[in-house]
């Protein structure tokens, strides 16, 4: 049986075709919007070892560092150009009061991380210490305040503290604190997951929250805020609805009171109170995994509908901040550490992700995935002075031609894969065109068993050169480790022809790979 994957209704089209063959055909002169490259963002919260021991290592620590900040983490993010990082939470952010987390290390306070294993949080690294790593980065700080716990004026003030240059107290310490420029924040969550961790809400009191919070952030100078507000938790529509009715309109008073609305969503293999295993597992859970992942597009599809009734020109994005595999602790870690290993099935899920958010980027804006170093699904692993990359991390690197490229529409004929009574497409994609008129293709071959042969024809155009990258492996369980750093990574790819106007690629079973193709 073949489907048909429809850039318009992505994954849950089911129009059957009579072809016996995979086919992808792609019009390259239909591309409308941009796939913007915060879509390829990522999340780091005061939780277990992402940013102790993941980020920062202090200044005498025997680890290469810069002020503090790991060498070899900057550099790997760099490689695959991360666009944005969210910080400081999660959970984390509606418990956290930023002026904990500035002037001098020695006199800042000891707290409990209440939410994350009960350990002790010294606030060696606040806000100074973050924006220093995004500049050292290259990327944009999308900094979540606290609703929760804190106060509007707390929040406030800390956007004055960083984005505003007039004479005032505020900008003063800011000043004795060694940082005499405002920095430029753009993103700005107010509050996260309000209906849980952030307190509990309902949507109509988070929304009467979110006016007032809103109100009083205010933009400084060419400083304009990008509000992210938080919204329900995965199935309340309501939640969507009562914002997006209250807050979407764009006429004077109400104006940018929500740039953007949040939406989490995480795989889970099981479920949360057995949520299995990140590498003992058989092909029943590969298949589960990768089905579930595409709950994601059913989420995206049912949100963007109600956002269209009353922003039908898309102005406020979609914005999904967490996102990810949830699998059981690394057997022996903390549990309150979400620390888990990354394997094949990880960058599956990683890619079929990135297609979805790649296929609805005309609404959704940002995507950060949780998290970026030694929770959850981390692009990047390390113990103690020792780093490596995950195959999540090298699904990043083989996207990233994708960054604020023009996404290109098309047509995926896939056959299916089943396995254990469940059934879903074989292949997934993402087109592109970049600013240079380079096309690139991706596509994900998930059946870990059968290779396939897919012919891509993207419409009018005669491909002169391709080059390609894969990333694959023996079996779906492998992964690198600390001993093994280097079994998954990206090597080169030479499994195409062009035969005229089509390119016939074999992909080998359990493989991403990108094409690039100049016409
Ligand atoms: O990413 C881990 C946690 O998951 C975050 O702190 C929270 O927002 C979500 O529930």
């Amino acid at each position: 049986m073949l489907k048909i994957i429809s850039f318009l209704i992505f994954l849950s089209a089911t129009t059957i075709f009579s072809q016996q063959e995979n086919k992808l055909i792609i019009y390259p002169d239909s591309g409308k919007y941009t796939i913007s490259r915060d879509i390829y963002g990522q999340f780091s919260e005061h939780l277990g070892r992402c940013i102790y021991g993941g980020i920062w290592v202090g200044e005498n620590s025997s680890t290469p560092n810069t002020r503090g900040i790991r060498n070899d983490i900057v550099k790997a993010l760099k490689e695959i150009k991360i666009p944005n990082l969210r910080w400081p939470g999660g959970c984390f952010a509606d418990g956290y009061h930023w002026k904990d987390g500035i002037g001098p290390k020695d006199k800042r306070p000891k707290i409990i991380n209440t939410n994350w294993g009960g350990v002790t949080e010294d606030n060696s690294f606040g806000t100074h210490e973050f924006m220093d790593f995004c500049e050292q980065v290259g990327c944009e700080p999308v900094i979540c305040g606290n609703v929760g716990s804190g106060t509007v004026k707390e929040m406030s003030d800390w956007v004055e503290y960083m984005t505003s240059d007039a004479i005032n107290p505020i900008t003063d310490l800011r000043k004795k604190n060694g940082r005499e420029k405002p920095w430029k924040v753009k993103f700005w969550g107010v509050g996260n997951e309000s209906w849980g961790c952030g307190g509990i809400m309902d949507a109509q009191f988070y929304s009467n929250i979110l006016g007032k919070y809103s109100f009083f952030v205010k933009n400084y100078g060419n400083n304009i805020l990008y509000k992210i507000a938080s919204g329900g938790l995965e199935e309340d529509y309501n939640w969507t609805e009562t914002l997006m009715k209250k807050w979407s309109k764009t006429d004077g008073w109400l104006q940018n009171y929500m740039s953007g609305y949040s939406l989490h969503y995480y795989t889970v293999c099981h479920d949360w109170a057995h949520k299995g295993s990140a590498t003992d597992f058989n092909e029943a859970d590969w298949i589960t995994s990768l089905s579930k992942t595409q709950r994601m597009d059913t989420l995206i599809n049912k949100h963007s509908a109600i956002m269209d009734k009353y922003d039908p020109e898309k102005k406020i994005g979609l914005i999904v901040d967490e996102w990810g595999n949830w699998f059981d602790v690394e057997p022996g870690t903390n549990p309150g550490f979400l620390y888990q290993q990354n394997t094949l099935r990880d960058a599956m899920v990683a890619a079929i992700n990135l297609d979805i958010f790649n296929a609805h980027c005309s609404r959704v804006k940002m995507a950060n995935i949780a998290q970026m170093v030694n929770v959850l699904q981390s692009l990047i692993l390390t113990d103690k002075e020792k780093m490596i990359l995950t195959p999540t991390y090298y699904v990043f690197d083989l996207y990233k031609v994708h960054h604020d490229a023009t996404f290109l529409p098309f047509n995926l004929v896939s056959e299916d894969y089943s396995y254990g009574g469940k059934k879903i497409s074989s292949l997934y994609a993402t087109a592109s065109r970049d600013s240079s008129g380079l096309i690139h293709v991706s596509i994900t071959n998930v059946n870990p068993e059968k290779k396939e042969k897919v012919s891509c024809n993207i419409a009018g155009v005669t491909a002169k050169q391709i080059t390609g990258k894969i990333l694959t492996s023996d079996k779906m369980q492998d992964h690198n480790t600390f001993d093994d750093p280097n079994k998954i990574n990206i090597k080169d790819f030479s499994g195409f022809q062009i035969d005229g106007d089509n390119i016939l690629i074999d992909m080998p079973s359990k493989s991403i790979i990108t094409l690039e193709i100049k016409d």
